[in-house]
């Protein structure tokens, strides 16, 4: 007798600035996984934030079909509590492929938690923790990780103009501005003149209460994929070559300008340092099952830096985080499963913590 498949609920679409990239992902996720261990519940969200449950897509694919390049979020409107807790009669893991404000901060992980349900990757906390650009810098810094320079500016707590000028006078210029809570470059800009500064803040503060201001490094950007529990594995260091002066939101998802390097040319001290690195940042920030590390490296000068961590990377077969798992021996289907065993050994574990006292 085969054992009963395993329900994996694919979350994909969303609200955030990543809708479409998400999409191709779930294409290529829904495409290699595995239909002999697992019964696909494609779920995609709309930009409206209404859910809707495409079983066509899982009947096109064991219909032999593929599905292209990008899923469409279409099908039935669902129930969210519903859908994810099904009838009940087989083991369910959620695969959340939502990149940005309301996937990958914690939001949707919080629901998933309250629904009693394994999903795959960081918990509420690291969600949260590393998409807020500002906390997480604040205990990068505590767990002794090196990174640049920063001050934070919160709307309504702190004077917008008083700390643009403590800005410049500690940091310098040129300087990077960021919203605290986005992704995909929205909202970050470079500043070079205290005029270009409070332009900059008035940009990021339209995406968040809280901005992020950092020296402007002159370094190489270095990404390390990071896979587990507890202690993790780690992938071969991968680089990003910009395409324009910074890897901006046209660069990652327009002009496509941007090269990526996999393996990364480095001398195998520093691939190590990286990775080390890597993995140390994971365990800080209590991630589990998956995260890629983005870091600067400041060849001559202080080495690396860490940019910031992202716990839902991009995930299609020609993202950074597949590739360098893939160079690194783990091909994207077997990732798949690792990512499904790793949430269902975190959902077991804290399952059985006590409640008693
Ligand atoms: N302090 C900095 N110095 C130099 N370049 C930076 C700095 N911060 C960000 N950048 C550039 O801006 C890009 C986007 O910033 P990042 O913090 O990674 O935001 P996002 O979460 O949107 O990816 C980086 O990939 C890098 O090219
Ligand atoms: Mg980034």
């Amino acid at each position: 007798m085969s054992s009963p498949l395993l329900r994996l609920v694919v979350l994909y679409g969303g609200v955030s600035a990543e809708h479409d990239v998400s999409r191709i992902t779930a294409a290529h996720v829904l495409a290699a996984s595995d239909r002999s261990k697992y019964a696909l519940v494609p779920i995609g969200i709309a930009t409206d934030g209404v859910w809707h449950r495409n079983d066509a897509a899982a009947e096109a694919l064991a219909a032999g079909d593929d599905l292209g390049n990008s899923l469409a979020v279409e099908g039935p409107v669902v129930n969210p509590i519903e859908v994810i807790a099904g009838d009940g009669a087989a083991e369910t893991v959620v695969l959340p492929l939502l990149h940005g404000p309301h996937g990958e901060d914690g939001t949707v992980q919080g629901m998933l938690e309250l629904l009693k349900v394994a999903y795959v990757g960081c918990g509420v906390l690291s969600s949260s923790l590393c998409m807020d650009k500002g906390m997480a810098k604040e205990v990068a810094a505590r767990a002794g990780i090196p990174q640049c320079a920063w001050l934070t500016l919160r709307h309504g707590v702190d004077d917008p103009a008083a700390t643009a000028a403590r800005a410049v006078a500690e940091l310098g210029l040129p300087l990077f501005v960021k919203p605290a809570n986005m992704g995909s470059s929205v909202g970050v800009s470079r500043a070079g003149s205290a005029e270009e500064l409070d332009a900059a803040i008035t940009e990021a503060l339209k995406y968040d209460d809280t901005v992020v201001i950092e020296e402007a490094v002159t370094a190489r950007e270095i990404e390390v994929g990071v896979l587990g529990n507890g202690v993790p594995d780690t992938t071969f260091p991968g680089e990003i070559r910009p395409g324009s002066d910074f890897y901006d939101y046209e660069d990652k998802y327009i002009t496509g300008a941007a090269q990526l390097v996999i393996p990364a040319e480095l001398s195998d001290d520093a691939i190590a340092e990286a990775r080390e690195l890597a993995a140390r940042v994971f365990v800080a920030y209590r991630c589990a099952g998956m995260a890629r590390v983005d870091f600067f490296y400041e060849e001559g000068g202080r080495g690396w830096l860490l940019n910031e961590v992202n716990t839902i990377p991009g995930f299609t077969p020609a993202s950074m985080y597949p590739k360098m798992w893939e160079a690194t021996g783990v091909e994207y289907s077997d990732l798949i499963d690792r990512l499904v065993e790793l949430a269902r050994e975190t959902y077991r574990r804290r399952s059985s913590f006590s409640i008693e006292h």
